[in-house]
């Protein structure tokens, strides 16, 4: 807004900065912990007053967070929803305030889409298809059955949702290719460390790949399957799914054999999409990073332009 004015009684353009409100879901990963950095510093860079909720994986405190923006009355609303189901009524209230709101990272389900304004986030279908592409190549001479261990994410959470789905449906061409057992480690590496030591325990023999829907997940399931007396990377492939700088290191040294990347660095992104709107602009409805996936024989190259 306007507010002073100068010698010749002409208003001065001393902005008043925008106020954003911002509902983190956690901060279970390495991804995560990259994600609110980028966010912190975007804001920041784009002179942008942050407020800022860590809901620690519960939808309740994501609500909580979003009230207490609505009586703040914050001008923008961003939210990364821990789970997919569930928003509807939530931003109802917000509409009813009349705060626009932003979605950020993991998609939501509801009918009416006016109640956001646009969705910034990675397409983790996409990503779930392109791990199953790497698992069809890699075991392409192998004999079957080759038998899958799948770490999924958080139960409920779009990114779990969505990878785990075209996972399946591109593994389904080749039916030597079955999943024999799938668990909910929350994205974290203590829970992926603790499953994977229970799959192998109970079908050890029958594991010949690990989906595991992040880094973090592989690196716990690695330790695992080392204590455990095999060789991750040799004896079981590993593909994960975001691109953290741990993960580089365990591809270089062949122990992870594929990563797709997610990329957590929506920042700019996100504050462009809050300035915009604040001037009245019409945005599009999906904003989507780009993303590539990296492979033991190509991590080297890129290990050094890793940010997170
Ligand atoms: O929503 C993105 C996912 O959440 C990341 O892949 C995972 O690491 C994070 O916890």
């Amino acid at each position: 807004g306007l507010s002073g004015s100068d010698a010749e009684g002409e208003p001065i353009a001393s902005a008043k900065p925008i106020v954003l409100g911002f509902s983190q879901l956690g901060s279970e990963s390495d991804w995560r912990m990259a994600n609110t950095r980028s966010i912190q510093d975007a804001a920041k860079e784009a002179g942008i007053r942050l407020v800022f909720e860590n809901a620690e994986q519960s939808q309740q405190k994501q609500f909580e967070a979003i009230r207490s923006f609505i009586r703040q009355k914050v001008d923008v609303i961003a939210v990364a929803p821990v789970v997919q189901s569930g928003w509807e009524p939530i931003l109802k209230e917000v509409k009813a305030a009349g705060i626009p709101l932003i979605i950020s990272d993991r998609s939501i389900d509801v009918q009416d889409s006016s109640l956001y304004v646009t969705f910034i986030g990675a397409d983790f279908y996409e990503e779930g298809r392109k791990a199953g592409k790497y698992i069809l190549d890699k075991t392409r001479d192998m004999a079957g059955p080759i038998g899958i261990a799948e770490l999924k994410g958080t139960e409920g959470s779009s990114p779990s949702i969505e990878r785990g789905k075209g996972f399946k449906e591109t593994i389904a061409s080749r039916p030597e290719l079955a999943i024999v057992q799938s668990e909910f480690a929350d994205f974290t590496v203590s829970k992926g460390k603790e499953r994977m030591k229970e799959i192998l325990k109970a079908k050890g023999q029958e594991i010949k790949v690990l989906f595991a829907h992040n880094d973090d997940m592989a690196l716990g399931a690695i330790e695992a399957i080392e204590e455990y007396g095999l060789r991750p990377g040799k004896d079981i492939y590993i593909v994960s799914v975001d691109g953290t700088r741990k993960a580089f290191e365990m591809l270089i040294a062949g122990k992870i054999n594929c990563v797709v990347e997610c990329n957590p660095l929506l920042g700019p992104n996100l504050m462009q999409a809050v300035t915009e709107v604040m001037q009245g602009r019409t945005l599009p409805k999906r904003i989507v990073p780009s993303e590539s996936v990296f492979t033991e024989q190509t991590a080297k190259k890129f290990a050094a332009e890793r940010k997170y």
